[in-house]
């Protein structure tokens, strides 16, 4: 039997939007859409093979060949790093990385080492090494929200989508960082030995992707 060419999709956020644009590629996902409790999930019709995993997995699977392509938000990619092609803006999963803090505060004031939560560390060291300044970086797994109005932190780094989350939790952005969305991953080895299979795939999903921005 021929080796499934296997796609790991980040579960949660990003997986409705995916499916949703495999479906619209022609790809039959009625296995994903009707998966229960299974992690890998063949398409129907072809030699693909998805495996649902989380964000930070997704983008270990296509570094190890585990898996040959993946979808991954850009912001896991630049918190992890990684060995692996990043073929394509998918488009969706729009977010912004943001520095945001408790309504009325000042960042900037006052000349103590500032302590900031995240859950992307990396991303919040590098923002601040660029700017030349010196703080404390705690990890947070998630909510990071809490961890200034419990005292814990000055500020976070952390992903914004609506906003929402903050506004409801008496949070402003001070600065925004940068633009993230989905993108298409590809393991290097696999890019050369199954170029023939993946090749096409790519191909097809960069048309679908033009047509959607002449739309
Ligand atoms: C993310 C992020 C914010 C929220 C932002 O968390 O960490 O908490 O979404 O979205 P909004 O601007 O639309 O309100 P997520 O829901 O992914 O869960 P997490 O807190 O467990 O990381």
């Amino acid at each position: 039997m021929i080796k499934p060419i296997r796609i790991a999709l980040t579960k949660g956020r990003l997986e409705k939007d995916t499916v949703e644009m495999f479906e619209r590629l022609g790809y039959d996902c009625t296995a994903i859409r009707e998966k229960g409790r299974r992690l890998i999930l063949p398409v129907a019709g072809t030699n693909l093979e998805i495996v649902l995993a989380k964000a930070a997995d997704v983008a270990t699977y296509v570094d190890n060949g585990v898996c040959d392509i993946g979808v991954v938000g850009k912001d896991t990619i630049m918190e992890m790093g990684g060995t692996f092609y990043e073929v394509a803006d998918l488009g969706f999963g729009k977010c912004r990385f943001a520095l945001a803090l408790p309504q009325g505060v000042d960042f900037y004031e006052g000349y103590h080492t500032r302590r900031i939560a995240s859950k992307y560390v990396n991303v919040a060291r590098g923002f601040f090494e660029r700017k030349n300044m010196d703080v404390s970086i705690v990890k947070i797994e998630g909510s990071v929200e809490l961890a200034p109005i419990l005292g814990l932190s000055d500020a976070i780094v952390d992903i914004v989508e609506t906003g929402t989350t903050l506004r409801e939790n008496g949070l402003v952005v001070a600065e925004y960082i940068c633009d993230v969305s989905a993108r298409l991953i590809v393991n290097i080895a696999s890019l050369k030995l199954r170029k023939a299979e993946i090749e096409p795939l790519i191909a097809r999903i960069e048309d679908y992707l033009a047509g959607e921005e002449t739309e």
